[in-house]
């Protein structure tokens, strides 16, 4: 190695790391944006997920899917950025654990509609829990000043009184993410009893949790049951930047709940950030697709791609959001 000149494996880390890896979701939010409002679900997420593992597969990195798209191959062949997968182009040194969503929000996405973006968190090999095969969670996240102050057990009049008074806004102050779901009907009707605002979105509760984890966001908290995946990503992004998160396995398909039964996994403990991420070294990089509540979505101009990106790192929790003006290749 040439003095003073960092090695392609010493590029993979500290804060130059992320900065690097935000090329990964940049082209998967540019790749899917063609297919926004086109219903055509499938392409949009193939898109992404195609120009995501050609910039992926341009680091020196070993990185395992933990958590990505379900294997749907024939003969249950690992696909891209499947659950299972590997991905980069290391040589082993450096290992990685991936949870990786390359169009979260992928079926809104196709109608047009608000927060998809193009996401993913790496930590180092061993440290992000597998969730085996849940596909669904029920979560609670609010912001750091609820730390250890708020049961994810209690009531939920009870847990927004306590958010209400560590967060010191009166109840009809505040502002609860929740996904509208049928499922969700008597939580809503709960919060809304307790003297809160629920805030209604049919996708994305990804974004949802990391607004609910940033303190006056205009979001205070999110409740309800979402992916797991969208669960374990937005864990790596509230580890690192700080907040309260909590997530416990809730089977909606019969199917999943047969599954968790056989692999003997407990649904009815709740799990911390420090369960599901055993470290600091988080790297997590996020750029809209759509506009959301985060950022804004890809804007093309006659020359210009413009994308916003949410970067955080896990080792100063630092978060930054970039936009960068991508020269198009095949201008207007
Ligand atoms: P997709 O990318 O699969 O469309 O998921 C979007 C999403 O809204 C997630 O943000 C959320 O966690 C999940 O779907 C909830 O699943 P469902 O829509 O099946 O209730």
């Amino acid at each position: 190695m040439i003095a003073g000149k960092a090695s392609p494996v010493s590029i993979c880390e500290g804060p130059g790391f992320v900065y690097a890896l935000r090329t990964v979701t940049e082209a998967g939010a540019r790749a899917a944006y063609e297919w926004l409002g086109s219903s055509e679900r499938g392409r949009s997420a193939k898109a992404a997920t195609q120009a995501m593992v050609e910039e992926l597969n341009k680091f020196p990195i070993a990185c395992r899917v933990v958590v990505g798209d379900r294997p749907e191959g024939a003969n249950g062949t690992v696909r891209d950025l499947d659950t299972g997968a590997q991905v980069g182009a290391g040589d082993g040194t450096r290992r990685f654990d991936i949870a990786v969503d390359p169009a979260e929000g992928t079926s809104y996405l196709a109608k047009g509609m608000t927060n998809a973006m193009a996401v993913m968190a790496l930590t180092p090999e061993g440290t992000m829990a597998d969730p085996g095969p849940s596909f669904y969670m029920d979560k609670f996240v609010a912001p750091p000043a609820a730390e250890g102050k708020v049961d994810p057990d209690a009531p939920v009049e009870e847990r927004l009184n306590t958010l209400s008074r560590v967060l010191g806004k009166p109840l009809p102050e505040l502002t609860i993410y929740v996904l509208e779901k049928p499922r969700h009907r008597e939580l809503v009707q709960q919060i809304r009893q307790a003297g809160a605002k629920v805030a209604l979105y049919p996708a994305g509760d990804v974004a949802g949790a990391l607004m609910a984890a940033i303190p006056d966001s205009g979001i205070d908290a999110l409740m309800g049951t979402g992916g797991t995946r969208e669960g374990l990503i937005a864990a790596c992004a509230i580890r690192a930047m700080g907040g309260v998160y909590f997530s416990r396995l809730d089977p909606q398909l019969a199917t999943e709940k047969a599954e968790i039964e056989k692999a003997g996994l407990d649904t009815t403990v709740w799990q911390s950030v420090d369960d599901l991420v055993r470290t600091e070294e988080i790297y997590f990089v996020a750029t809209g697709i759509a506009t959301g509540l985060l950022f804004k979505g890809v804007k093309r101009t006659k020359t210009d791609e413009r994308t916003e990106t949410l970067l955080i790192a896990g080792n100063t929790g630092e978060r930054q959001i970039l936009t960068t003006l991508h020269r198009r290749t095949n201008p207007a």
